[in-house]
């Protein structure tokens, strides 16, 4: 075998002249009277290979009319400018004509084009990955990733952070999802917890002196999918010591200026601009709003409780958003689908008026017109406008109201999509009350730390008046990281456990050791993790984490490729001491 001189892609008009050795597939092959033009395929491009009797042998012209896609070929020629150039490839200029050729490998058809943009299920992409990551588009998302993770190294590595390990057969941490349990063969019936994050491994190297930790890791959770979860995934983990809210808000807006100046050519400007969790519910009706159009809710509670209309004035809370102009564009079947899809978000129904000649109109919109001028005054209302409103909770009228501004925006493109706009969301309730539940849970995590003026209501007070040293980074209406100063203290952190419902005795199990380091010289600590694979896919301008990880799990949290899960012999089962009564076909192929 030759020595490769170059990759196809970074062949250009310098070469001219030059014999050259590439290496790769086959992209396609034309062949026009005798002579035949390849487009040879390698991770960096493409680059066109003419074989003709004229340079090369009669055996290779034989092997060259049996060249098919994606057969692997070593090519040796003189780099020569073609006559029309092509402007769409970047080895446009110049062509290899062939003297040398060997077949490396024959390829079977492809079940589907290697090509960006082409049509095909994404269980047969997945079945086949290997033959989807050799597409352009799959290769630059994995490469921009290493590029990510490389800059992220680089600047904590320049701050001194110290990346270490932590185990992944651990102990359950309450992150909030469900585990991935591992069973243990030397201690029967015990199982080890895959981890939901690093979090107590992360405080305990605080305790240890560490003081600036990263790491990049993998962390597990079963819970729903839905386009930005997978079940294992990745965070950029970091863990400091005493420092403050501002201070490690500095230090991750360093990080993604570096990364956003390195990937995308962007300038950030800092420091970036923050919400308080309050505004960012009620202006946008979500913990992540997506600033990237305005688009803003009102309140109109205390109008709305002036008039007749009973759904209207008996609500503890009536919201409003604008459609501006957009009344003529919506149809009674539009609207009673958005009705529909209001209701997923607990809503009882989805009023709405329209503006037409400075009228209200609209089933409710004869309901309204006590208020009629303080409404147009207030959302500043103009012929055309649709209006929508939420009679509830505060809670449900700002998160309905929230996704019926998102839907809004997507059908009619209202979003610059060429904006990365990032914010950091702060001041955060310590809980947040759960129907499921019938209890307060941690709106974080039960390590975070509330904050000193409300500390006082734990453990028995009133819990929906705690706020916490919390702060989520969101990246254009995505979550993409959180993070929080920490309880340092045994006491508190008791507190804390029992305000949440915790049995001590249960914690102790839980995590004992995190408690009891706490009474060892435990310095005040805080940190941040940010979701790596939607950092990337947001950078990608992509809609799903799959696309930007090299071996994702499918809807069904499968691998259709190695299809994992599987079932195991009985006697590994035997030797787990693990005993079933499984369905008889426990992985029918996933058909979604
Ligand atoms: P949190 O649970 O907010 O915080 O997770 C941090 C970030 O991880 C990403 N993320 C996910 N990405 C893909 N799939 C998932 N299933 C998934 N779940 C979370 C999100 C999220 O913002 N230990 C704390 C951090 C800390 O307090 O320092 C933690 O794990 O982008
Ligand atoms: P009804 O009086 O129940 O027929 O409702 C009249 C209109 O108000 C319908 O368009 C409903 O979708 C809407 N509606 C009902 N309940 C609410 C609510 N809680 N908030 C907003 N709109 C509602």
């Amino acid at each position: 075998m030759a020595k490769r001189t170059l990759y196809c892609g970074e062949v250009r008009k310098e070469n001219e002249g030059q014999k050259i050795t590439l290496k790769g597939w086959v992209n396609n092959r034309r062949d026009h009277g005798g002579v035949i033009f390849i487009d040879l395929r390698d991770r960096k491009g493409l680059m066109q290979v003419v074989i003709s009797p004229a340079h090369a042998s009669a055996e290779i012209m034989a092997q060259a009319e049996k060249l098919r896609s994606e057969f692997v070929i070593e090519v040796t020629g003189i780099i020569d400018l073609r006559e029309v150039a092509n402007p769409k490839l970047e080895t446009g200029e110049v062509e290899l004509t062939l003297e040398e050729m060997t077949v490396l490998a024959k390829s079977k058809t492809p079940p589907f084009e290697i090509r960006d943009g082409v049509e095909v299920s994404e269980d047969l992409r997945m079945k086949h990955r290997y033959l989807d990551l050799r597409r352009p588009e799959m290769l630059a998302n994995l490469t921009l990733r290493h590029t990510v993770t490389k800059t992220i190294r680089t600047y904590l590595d320049g701050l001194e952070f110290v990346d270490v390990e932590t185990p992944m057969l651990a102990k359950s941490t309450p992150e909030g999802a469900r585990d991935y349990l591992v069973p243990s063969r030397v201690n029967k019936g015990e199982f080890y917890a895959l981890p939901q994050s690093p979090q107590l491994f992360k405080q305990i190297l605080m305790a240890s002196g560490f003081d600036r930790y990263y790491q990049i890791v993998k962390c597990f959770r079963d819970e729903d999918l839905r386009g930005d979860r997978q079940p294992e995934f990745t965070q950029v983990d970091m863990e400091t010591s005493f420092l403050s809210e501002e201070e490690i808000q500095t230090i991750v807006e360093g990080l993604l200026s570096a990364v956003m100046k390195e990937t995308k050519g962007v300038e950030l400007t800092l420091p970036l601009p923050r919400m308080t969790w309050n505004d960012a519910m009620n202006f946008y009706g979500s913990d992540k709003p997506d600033t990237r159009f305005e688009m803003k809710l009102s309140d109109l509670t205390d109008l709305a409780h002036a008039t007749d209309f009973k759904v209207f004035n008996s609500a503890p809370a009536v919201k409003a958003v604008v459609a501006r102009n957009l009344a003529n564009q919506y149809t009674r079947k539009d609207l009673d689908k958005l009705t529909d899809y209001a209701k997923q978000f607990g809503a009882k129904g989805l009023a709405y008026i329209k503006i037409e000649n400075g009228e209200f109109t609209g089933p409710v919109g004869k309901f309204l017109t006590s208020i009629q001028e303080q409404v147009v005054s207030r959302l500043a209302l103009h012929d055309n406008d649709l209006v929508f409103f939420v009679a509830d909770t505060l809670s449900v009228a700002n998160n309905t109201l929230g996704a019926i501004r998102l839907e809004v925006a997507k059908r009619f493109e209202l979003i610059d999509t060429s904006k990365f706009n990032f914010l950091w969301v702060v001041d955060w309730p310590m809980f947040e009350w759960s129907d499921e539940e019938g209890r307060y849970m941690s709106a974080h995590h039960p390590f975070t730390l509330p904050t000193a003026a409300t500390r006082g209501e734990l453990p028995s007070g009133d819990l929906s008046k705690v706020r916490a040293h919390a702060y989520d980074i969101v990246l254009n209406g995505y979550e993409l990281g959180g993070g929080s100063l920490r309880i340092h203290t045994r006491a508190l952190q008791e507190d804390m456990l029992t305000a949440l419902g915790f049995k001590l005795e249960d914690a102790k199990e839980q995590f004992g050791f995190l408690l009891d380091a706490l009474e060892y010289g435990f310095p005040p600590h805080g940190g941040l993790a940010i979701g790596l694979d939607r950092f990337v896919m947001l950078l990608a301008g992509k809609d799903n984490i799959r696309e930007v990880i090299a071996f994702p799990k499918n809807k069904r949290a499968a691998d259709i490729m190695t299809q994992a899960p599987s079932r195991v012999s009985q006697k590994q089962l035997d030797e787990l001491m693990l005993k079933h009564n499984f369905p008889q076909d426990p992985h029918p192929l996933p058909q979604d």
